[in-house]
């Protein structure tokens, strides 16, 4: 859980330049929780992401990670800890260097040891060309080109990919996390993550058990079976793994064209949805705001205006959307992009 408590930002303070980019914000982000951002041009969107991220520093407030205070800790040190997804295609990604060597680089982000930053075993040669292939652009037999060859629509699906690949932790380290995460309620905390690993590891042994003694399977399909029984049970217990990464995208399909970018929003939709990711997605398409997540904000001058979520977001139309603009924001306009879709 992320909440931000009084976040207020300035720019050139004291300067006729003196602009308020976040005035006064809060705003609690559930697990879970894929929020879809819009409003004008100028207000404070971009500001609020990279005040979470690190990039910039609030003037006042608190960034509470899982009750834990990071608006101290630099953008390095919070890196772990977030995925920022900018609208241009080149600032994701290192042009002079292959497909793998930029996954790779992403995923041991955060070792201190860089002397196995570069070494890529054949066991993580698969787990990238896995990785590439979920994308269902080809990308897994360009393993050893430089990504600058490759197009912006491509280049944004490997960012993404390389936001949210950081090395997964033990089941162990999971359940350690957790408990350690939920400081306020430590003994529910351990006593709920232990128990739901133990009843998804028997419902995983049971599976096996079932898959095995099938008679109508052949050895490829049980083995095929067994595998997505193991996948079912990782995803579950990595719904409690506190420390994966809060996703931030950054009208990150702004720069493509309207095809590829509907194909990195469903990309980016299922890496969502498999991982549990939390996450903030800044998009000046309103049908896009609708369409994705479970929780729309509105912003207008440094302040969110409109917060809407469940049932009520799935409903929402566009006409809907510009006449709670128009309420909320007096003197605000959104920009025609925004309007037209
Ligand atoms: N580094 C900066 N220095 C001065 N002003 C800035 C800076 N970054 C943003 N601003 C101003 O703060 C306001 C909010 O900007 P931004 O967060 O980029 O808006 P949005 O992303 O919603 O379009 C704008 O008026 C912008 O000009
Ligand atoms: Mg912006």
């Amino acid at each position: 859980m992320i909440e931000l408590k009084n976040i207020t930002k300035t720019f050139n303070p004291g300067t006729v330049n003196e602009h308020k980019a976040i005035d006064n914000l809060n705003l609690v982000l559930n697990e879970g929780d894929f929020i879809t951002v819009i409003g004008s041009n100028g207000a404070g969107k971009s500001t609020l992401l990279n005040i979470i991220s690190g990039s910039l520093e609030a003037d006042t407030g608190f960034i509470l990670l899982n009750g834990t205070n990071v608006a101290n800790l630099s953008e390095h040190r919070r890196a772990p800890y977030f995925g920022h997804v900018f609208q241009d295609p080149m600032k994701g990604t290192a042009t002079d260097m292959t497909v793998i060597e930029n996954l790779a680089l992403a995923r041991n982000r955060g070792k201190r040891n860089s002397m196995f930053r570069w070494s890529i075993s054949n066991k993580d040669k698969s787990y990238y060309e896995e990785q590439l292939k979920s994308l269902g652009l080809g990308l897994e037999s360009r393993l050893y080109q430089k990504v600058g060859l490759l197009s912006g629509g491509q280049r944004q699906a490997i960012t993404l990919l390389m936001a949210t690949i950081s090395q997964k932790p033990s089941f162990k380290q999971i359940r350690k996390d957790y408990v350690k995460f939920n400081p306020a309620r430590r003994d529910e905390a351990k006593e709920e993550v232990e128990r739901v690993y133990h009843e998804q590891k028997e419902i995983y042994k049971a599976k096996v058990k079932s898959i095995v003694k099938d008679h109508g399977l052949s050895v490829q399909e049980k083995s095929h079976k067994i595998k997505e029984a193991y996948n079912a049970f990782d995803t579950k217990i990595r719904e409690y793994d506190v420390t994966k990464p809060v996703l931030l995208l950054d009208e990150h399909t702004a720069a493509l064209d309207p095809k590829t970018a509907s194909k990195v929003l469903e990309i980016t939709e299922r890496i969502v949805r498999e991982q549990h990711l939390t996450t903030i997605m800044i998009t000046h398409n309103m049908n896009d705001a609708i369409k994705y997540g479970n929780r729309l904000i509105m912003m207008s001058k440094g302040k969110i205006t409109v917060d809407v979520s469940g049932d009520e977001k799935k409903k929402l139309t566009i006409t809907q959307l510009l006449d709670m603009f128009s309420k909320s924001s007096e003197n605000d306009t959104l920009s025609d992009s925004a309007i037209l879709g």
